[in-house]
């Protein structure tokens, strides 16, 4: 699937890797609708490229987003891929004294219930496209073996990578493909002060475009291609790798 001459919506597109994709896809004749909190930043990306469409939308508030997604739809009926990438992450371990209870709901909703939300929100319009669209989740390592603390962030992207599969299935009849971007740990915001040898944020988007570019359902980014080769020679091993983070 070529992503040229396409219009885009995608979440979280002011930081990080959402950015680092926007940056990319917006020198091309690509459309990008992008949905984030924080306006200063959805006003300096827009004043850069013309073809992008800044949506200022917390991804937390249900009514917020139905509100926003109404307005896309309204807007942009032409949209054909979705890329799901917003995301946050609270690292603290359920014994930590900064452990805060009332920010579960916040981290699921994010990260999971969110993306649900936004294809379920979108579907109609890209099945009235008679044309070839996409959905795109952007998971994590951690789906498939989460690490010791972040028990929240790693159980939300195993739901997001269940969903996307899910998702899958229910569309295979039609001209919707599901894709699920699994990536490593990446040099962003989020993961300030932790981790070594992380990826840059301008590679992992490349890899993700091309992934999409070539009908890659399940797209594994750097690192995280070892992942299954070495869940089959061990799985235990495997899973003490990743239990540190
Ligand atoms: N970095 C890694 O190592 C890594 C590894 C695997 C997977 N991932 C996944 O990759 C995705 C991007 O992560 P990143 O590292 O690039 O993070 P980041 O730099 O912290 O950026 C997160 C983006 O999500 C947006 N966002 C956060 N909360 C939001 C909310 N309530 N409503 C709307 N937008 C919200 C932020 O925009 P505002 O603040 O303006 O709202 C920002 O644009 C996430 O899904 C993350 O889980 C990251």
């Amino acid at each position: 699937m070529k992503l040229l001459d396409r219009t885009l919506l995608i979440t979280g597109g002011t930081s990080g890797i959402g950015e680092a994709l926007v940056q990319q896809l917006a020198q091309q004749n690509i459309g990008l609708v992008i949905i984030a909190r924080n306006s200063a930043k959805l006003k300096k990306l827009a004043e850069q490229f013309s073809n992008i469409h800044p949506y200022r939308c917390s991804l937390a508030s249900k009514v917020d987003v139905e509100k926003t997604m109404g307005e896309i739809t309204d807007n942009h009926p032409d949209i054909s891929v979705v890329i799901n990438n917003a995301g946050i992450q609270v690292t603290p371990t359920f014994l930590d004294s900064d452990f805060d209870r009332n920010g579960i709901d916040n981290e699921i909703t994010i990260n999971l219930t969110a993306p649900i939300w936004i294809c379920a929100l979108m579907l109609g319009n890209m099945l009235d496209l008679k044309a070839p669209a996409a959905f795109v989740n952007i998971t994590s390592g951690l789906a498939l073996f989460p690490k010791k603390n972040s028990a929240v962030y790693c159980a939300s992207k195993a739901g997001l990578r269940n969903f996307s599969r899910s998702l899958r299935y229910q569309l295979e009849e039609t001209q919707i493909s599901v894709h699920e971007a699994i990536l490593p740990l990446v040099d962003t915001p989020m993961t300030e002060g932790r981790g070594k040898g992380k990826m840059s944020v301008m590679q992992t988007a490349r890899a993700i475009i091309k992934g999409i570019e070539n009908n890659r359902e399940e797209i594994y980014v750097g690192k995280a291609r070892l992942i299954p080769l070495l869940a089959r020679i061990s799985p235990s091993l495997m899973g003490t790798i990743m239990k540190a983070g």
